[in-house]
C-alpha cells in the first residue's frame, strides 16, 4: 500500500467514525444499513470525468458514477429535475448520459446555506458564469435548461415532471425538508430520487430528513459515496 493511500484510507476510516458516532441510532440505523447494502461500484465514462472533474464542486468519481448509471439507465422517460448546481459538476454528468436536465440554483447570497460561497457575492455571480462556461466545455449546453432562483420558490410554480429528482441544494433540515415537500410531487410515479450528502457524517441534516423517507414510501435503490437512491414503495 502506497503512502497516500495509507492516508487517504485514515481520513476516510475518521470520517466514517465520526459519521457513526454522530447518526441518530434509532433513527437512522435503517437508512444507513439499507445503503450499505446497496452500495455499488458505478462507471463513468472516462471522457465524462475528464471534463467533469476540471469543475470546481462537491461530486466525487464513485457519486459521478451513481449519477451517471441513474441518468443513463434508470428505465423511465423524461428530464432530470437538479436543485443545487454551483458550478456544474452534477449537471455535466447527468447531461452527458443523455438527459434533458433543468438546472434550479439561486447562484446568489440570498440562499441560507451558505457553505458553497466563502467569496461573497462576487463568487455567486463567478459560480453563475463559471457553470455557464463549464456547459458550453462539456457541449451539453443545448441540454440544460437553467433556471435561476431559489429551489422552494421556483418548486411552487412548476409544471414540469421530472423522471430523476437530484437534491443538492440546502443543507440544513428545514431546507432538504422543503425541498422534497415542493419537489417530490414533480416527480413521476416510477421516478428515482437522488439525495447528495447523506452518508458521510459532514451533514447530519440531510441525512435525517433521508431518513425519515423510509417512513414515507420510499425504498433505497442504490448507495455511493455520500449519495442515496431512492424509489416509491
Ligand atoms: C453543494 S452546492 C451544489 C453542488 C453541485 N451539485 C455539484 O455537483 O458540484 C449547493 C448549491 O445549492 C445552491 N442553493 C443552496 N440553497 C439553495 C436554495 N434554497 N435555492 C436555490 N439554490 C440553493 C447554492 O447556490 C449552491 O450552488
Amino acid at each position: 500500500m502506497l503512502c497516500n493511500e495509507r492516508v487517504g484510507l485514515a481520513v476516510r476510516i475518521r470520517l466514517w467514525a465520526h459519521f457513526f458516532s454522530n447518526i441518530s441510532y434509532s433513527r437512522d440505523l435503517g437508512l444507513v444499513t439499507s445503503a450499505f447494502r446497496r452500495r455499488r461500484r458505478f462507471r463513468v465514462p472516462e471522457e465524462t470525468w475528464l471534463v467533469t472533474q476540471s469543475i470546481g464542486g462537491y461530486l466525487s468519481l464513485k457519486e459521478a458514477g451513481l449519477l451517471y448509471w441513474a441518468a443513463a439507465e434508470w428505465p423511465v422517460a423524461g428530464p432530470v429535475l437538479e436543485l443545487g448546481s454551483y458550478e456544474g459538476r452534477s449537471t455535466v454528468v447527468l447531461a452527458r448520459a443523455g438527459r434533458r436536465v433543468y438546472a434550479v440554483d439561486a447562484w446568489s447570497l440570498d440562499v441560507d446555506d451558505l457553505s458553497a460561497y466563502s467569496g461573497g457575492v462576487a463568487a455567486a455571480d463567478e459560480a453563475f458564469h463559471r457553470f455557464q462556461d463549464n456547459l458550453r466545455r462539456a457541449q451539453v449546453e443545448a441540454q440544460v435548461d437553467i433556471c435561476r432562483g431559489l429551489t422552494q420558490e421556483v418548486g411552487q410554480r412548476w409544471d414540469i415532471s421530472g423522471a430523476i429528482l437530484f437534491i443538492d441544494a440546502g443543507h440544513s433540515y428545514a431546507d432538504v425538508k422543503a425541498d422534497l415537500e415542493i419537489w417530490t410531487p414533480h416527480l413521476l410515479a416510477e421516478g428515482l430520487l437522488l439525495m447528495h450528502d447523506v452518508l458521510g457524517g459532514v451533514y447530519l441534516d440531510v441525512t435525517q430528513a433521508a431518513s425519515e423517507l423510509l417512513g414515507e414510501g420510499w425504498r433505497v435503490v442504490a448507495s455511493a459515496g455520500s449519495v442515496v437512491a431512492f424509489a416509491r414503495e
